[in-house]
């Protein structure tokens, strides 16, 4: 399986000629080195509505026919702007041609905001995706919690795609903690330097959680690895 990171927390997923976007953040993100209208793929999954997650899915959906799986409400919001969508909620998994997908818990909010208003999105989620035996843990925006030990002991992680920004998120300290947790093969930092208030040396964590006994890879954006 190839991952790619188009920055904070935005990955391609591509396993058999399949490729699944996450958290799709281009046009809105100061870093990013790709427009929006550069990418195809089969599907996007969202972990919750924040602008910063929810970025171009309905653009790039409306463009590609990518099909959306979310959380049912952030989902239903979706459909309502024309996607096509599969709804699911945590706990909950699903075959999907390119692979499986199941929404575990994450410890943050949910809202699609604009201007004034605030539509409610449902909870937050992570999710494990699993294409060609190969099962990859986006965690989504999340702080630490005690459920990540189940989640590392339920399933073999081939890779572990931790936020590490603090602030929104985990920080370095508690992205160590999960990591311990998790018991992934791999793990690789998001979520942080895209703005002031995140900003974070990934080298550190990187030390860290070798000092711990686990390997880390820190993807520079559009730079992709196979696990
Ligand atoms: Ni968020
Ligand atoms: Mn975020």
């Amino acid at each position: 399986m190839k991952i790619k990171f188009h920055g904070h927390a935005c990955f391609t997923l591509e396993s058999d000629g399949k490729k699944i976007l996450i958290d799709p953040f281009l046009s809105g993100n100061p870093l990013a080195k790709i427009k929006e209208d550069q990418v195809d793929v089969d599907a996007i999954l969202l972990t919750h509505g924040h602008g910063d997650h929810l970025g171009d899915a309905l653009s790039i959906a409306k463009r590609t026919r990518a099909l959306i799986i979310a959380p049912f409400e952030l989902a239903m919001y979706c459909q309502s702007k024309g996607a096509e969508v599969h709804p699911m909620h945590i706990g909950g998994s699903h075959q999907f041609e390119f692979g499986k997908v199941k929404l575990t818990p994450a410890w943050h909010g949910s809202a699609v905001i604009e201007g004034s208003s605030i539509q409610y999105a449902g909870n937050p989620c992570g999710f494990l995706i699993t294409m060609d035996e190969k099962t990859v843990y986006h965690a989504g925006d999340t702080g630490l919690f005690g459920d990540m030990e189940l989640i590392g002991r339920l399933n073999k992680l081939d890779a572990a795609l931790l936020p590490i920004g603090d602030n929104f998120v985990m920080g370095i300290d508690d992205a160590v903690e999960a990591v311990k947790m998790l018991n992934p093969q791999l793990v690789v930092p998001m979520h942080y330097n895209t703005f002031d208030v995140i900003k974070q040396d990934p080298e550190i964590f990187k030390e860290k959680v070798s000092q711990v006994g686990f390997k880390c890879e820190i993807l520079g954006i559009e730079e992709e690895i196979n696990i």
